[in-house]
C-alpha cells in the first residue's frame, strides 16, 4: 500500500481573533483547514473581509501582534504554531513566501529595484554581495523584465512591473509554496493577463505549489486545482473547479458563482446576494451565511455547522446541502 504524499502545507482547525482597542476582540478566522500538496493550485475565494488575508498572513506567521492564532499549521511537516517564531523564521520565505495584497505599491520608493532585491537576498542569508547582485539579475530575467530594471526606482516602473519585482522578492529564497494575495487587482485587464500567465509559466518552471487569493473565480476555476470557498472566517465549502461550479452543496457557494458575470457566457445575468456578511467581532451562534441563505431552516439559526468530508478535499459545511437555488 502507497502512502498519500505529505502535503507542503498542512493547516488545521485555524482561528485567529484580533484584539480590538476597545477591549473586544474580532474573530477573524474560525476553524480554516488549508492543505496544499506539492505542484497543487489551490484557489480561496469569498467576499471581502472573509479572512482571506488573515488566514495567509497566519501560514506566513506574519500576523501582528494583536492577533492570537489556535490550531496547528504544518509547512513540510514541521508544526509552527508549537514552534513558534524561530519555526516560522525557518520555513518562511525559503519553503512558504507570499506576495503580499498590494505589494505593487509596498515597495520602498527611495530605494532601486537592485538594492530592495538584494537586501531581501542579504536578509534572509540566500546571498550576499557580488552573489546577490548577480541573483537580483537572475530573478529579474526570471519574471520577465530587462536588467535595467535593477537601475530603476519604484515610480519609474508601470503596474505590472511593480507586481513582476514582488513576485520576483517573492521567489528570491527558491519556495516550494508560493501564496499570492489579489496579485492582479489594481491592474488593467490586459496586464493582470500577462501577470498571471507569468504566475502560471513559473509555478510549473520552479515546481512550485500555489495559493491564489482572488475575486475572480472564472479564473481561478480555469486555473486552480482546487478551490476553499470562505465566509465570515470559515471555510464553507471545498473541492475541484468542477465540484464547485457544477455540483455545488452550500448556497453561499452558489450564489458566489451566480453572482459572478462571465464575460465568455450567454448564460443567464448575474443574480445578487442580498445583505451583507455578519460583523466579525459579534458572536455567531448559528450558521453565519442564515440570515441571507434562501433555505435556511429553524436549526441554521442556532446549530453551527460542522464541515462534512466526502473524502479526497471534498468538503462542505451546510445544515442542508445541495439545496437548489
Ligand atoms: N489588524 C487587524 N486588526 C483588527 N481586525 C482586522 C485586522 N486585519 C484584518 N482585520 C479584520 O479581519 C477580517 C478579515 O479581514 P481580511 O483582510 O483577512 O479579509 P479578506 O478576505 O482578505 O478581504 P479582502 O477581499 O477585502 O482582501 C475583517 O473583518 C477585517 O476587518
Ligand atoms: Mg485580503
Amino acid at each position: 500500500m502507497t502512502s498519500a504524499p505529505q502535503p507542503l502545507v498542512d493547516a488545521r482547525d485555524v482561528n485567529v481573533w484580533f484584539d480590538l482597542p476597545d477591549g473586544r476582540e474580532l474573530h477573524a478566522v474560525r476553524g480554516a483547514d488549508v492543505r496544499v500538496n506539492s505542484r497543487e493550485k489551490l484557489g480561496i475565494v469569498g467576499e471581502s473581509g472573509c479572512g482571506k488575508s488573515t488566514l495567509l498572513m497566519a501560514l506566513m506567521g506574519l500576523l501582528p501582534a494583536t492577533a492570537s492564532v489556535s490550531g496547528r499549521i504544518e509547512v513540510m511537516g514541521a508544526d509552527l504554531l508549537a514552534g513558534g517564531e524561530r519555526a516560522f523564521r525557518a520555513h518562511r520565505w525559503k519553503d512558504l513566501a507570499i506576495v503580499f495584497q498590494g505589494a505593487m505599491n509596498a515597495l520602498n520608493p527611495v530605494i532601486r529595484v537592485q538594492r530592495q532585491i538584494v537586501e531581501a537576498l542579504e536578509l534572509h542569508e540566500v546571498a550576499s554581495g557580488m552573489a546577490a547582485v548577480h541573483r537580483a539579475s537572475d530573478l529579474v530575467r526570471l519574471v520577465g523584465l530587462p536588467e535595467g530594471v535593477l537601475r530603476k526606482f519604484n515610480h519609474e516602473l508601470s503596474g505590472g512591473m511593480r507586481q513582476r519585482v514582488s513576485l520576483a522578492m517573492a521567489l528570491a529564497c527558491d519556495p516550494r509554496v508560493l501564496l499570492a494575495d489579489e496579485p492582479t487587482t489594481a491592474l488593467d485587464m490586459m496586464v493582470a493577463a500577462q501577470v498571471l500567465a507569468l504566475i502560471d509559466r513559473l509555478t510549473r518552471e520552479l515546481d512550485l505549489a500555489l495559493v491564489l487569493v482572488t475575486h475572480d473565480l472564472p479564473l481561478v476555476t480555469r486555473t486552480c486545482d482546487r478551490i476553499q470557498v470562505m465566509y465570515a472566517g470559515t471555510v464553507v465549502e471545498s473541492g475541484t473547479p468542477a465540484d464547485i461550479y457544477h455540483q455545488p452543496q452550500h448556497p453561499y457557494t452558489r450564489l458566489l458563482f451566480a453572482a459572478t458575470a462571465d464575460v465568455h457566457s450567454d448564460g443567464p445575468d448575474p443574480v445578487t446576494i442580498l445583505g451583507a456578511p455578519p460583523r466579525l467581532d459579534q458572536v455567531v451562534p448559528g450558521c453565519a451565511f442564515e440570515p441571507r441563505c434562501p433555505h435556511s431552516q429553524a436549526r441554521c439559526a442556532t446549530d453551527v455547522p460542522q464541515p462534512q468530508s466526502a473524502g479526497k478535499g471534498r468538503s462542505w459545511a451546510c445544515h442542508y446541502p445541495g439545496e437548489s437555488t
